[in-house]
């Protein structure tokens, strides 16, 4: 499913296509990543470990040595040169998504538990227009959890956007529009638009980051929203 939400020239990977235990996945670190995590609690090892043995198939099918994925300033994943990416996690999937950096300028991908969120949490992550969007869209179809969707749609917005800023983005920062696609049998899909509403200011030499184009999706108890950015000139819309 998370590779529905990516064009073909992505490569996503979720750990249950790796087939590997947690001891195995834990095993597979290199020594500088083990030591950016050693002292960390177990949970939270299998998840980064999870997450780097994703990216490192994604690395080979994408036809780049395999290698470790540290993290760099405010927990930016770092990458070999010539790739992009990104990485998630939560109870039950880890997933990385990777591309060339000559076909596409920044990755963003997160995926949370498909459930409401709690008490509260939608007015402190969104704007007013995106609540009471939020609100109506609930009254149409109550099945999905929408802020949660929502709420996944900003988290891969500052995903894509701090590799290419180097700057803080926070909720009120970026204006996002949902559109549902499809909804059968439990599963549905739609477009993601992240309108910037800050400094859009670029520090990779591309131009500013007016706006994002991704998709999200429900499905089996996840939700999940992906955000692909182009390089000048090429289509930012996904599949
Ligand atoms: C960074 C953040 C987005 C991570 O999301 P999360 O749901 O907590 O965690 P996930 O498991 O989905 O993702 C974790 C991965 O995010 C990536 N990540 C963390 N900081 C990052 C950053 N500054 N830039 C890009 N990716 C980052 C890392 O790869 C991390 O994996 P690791 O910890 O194994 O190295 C979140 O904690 C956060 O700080 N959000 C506030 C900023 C925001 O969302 N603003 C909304 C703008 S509209």
């Amino acid at each position: 499913m998370i590779g529905d939400l990516f064009p073909p020239d992505v490569v996503a990977v979720t750990d249950a296509e790796l087939g590997l235990d947690d001891a195995s996945l834990v095993a597979s670190l290199y020594p500088v990543e083990i030591e950016q995590i050693g002292a960390a609690v177990e949970r939270r090892k299998v998840d980064f470990a999870g997450a780097r043995a994703c990216a490192r198939e994604a690395m080979t099918r994408l036809g780049v040595p395999a290698g470790p994925v540290l993290r760099g300033g405010r927990g930016m994943p770092v990458w070999p040169p010539g790739v992009v990416g990104t990485l998630t996690h939560t109870h039950g999937l880890r997933a990385a998504a990777l591309a060339s950096a000559g076909r596409v300028r920044s990755i963003g991908l997160d995926v949370e538990q498909h459930k409401p969120l709690g008490a509260g949490v939608l007015e402190a992550v969104s704007l007013p227009e995106e609540a009471e969007w939020v609100r109506a869209a609930h009254g149409e179809v109550a099945s999905i959890a929408w802020d949660t969707v929502l709420f996944t749609a900003k988290e891969a917005t500052y995903k894509a956007w701090f590799p290419l800023t180097h700057r803080w983005l926070g909720f009120g920062d970026a204006h996002i529009t949902l559109v549902a696609d499809t909804y059968d049998d439990g599963v549905a899909l739609g477009t993601v638009r992240s309108r910037i509403l800050v400094d859009a200011h670029a520090v990779d030499g591309g131009p500013d980051l007016v706006e994002f184009w991704g998709r999200w999706a429900v499905w089996d108890g996840y939700v999940a929203s992906a955000i692909v950015l182009r390089p000048a000139g090429a289509d930012s819309v996904g599949p």
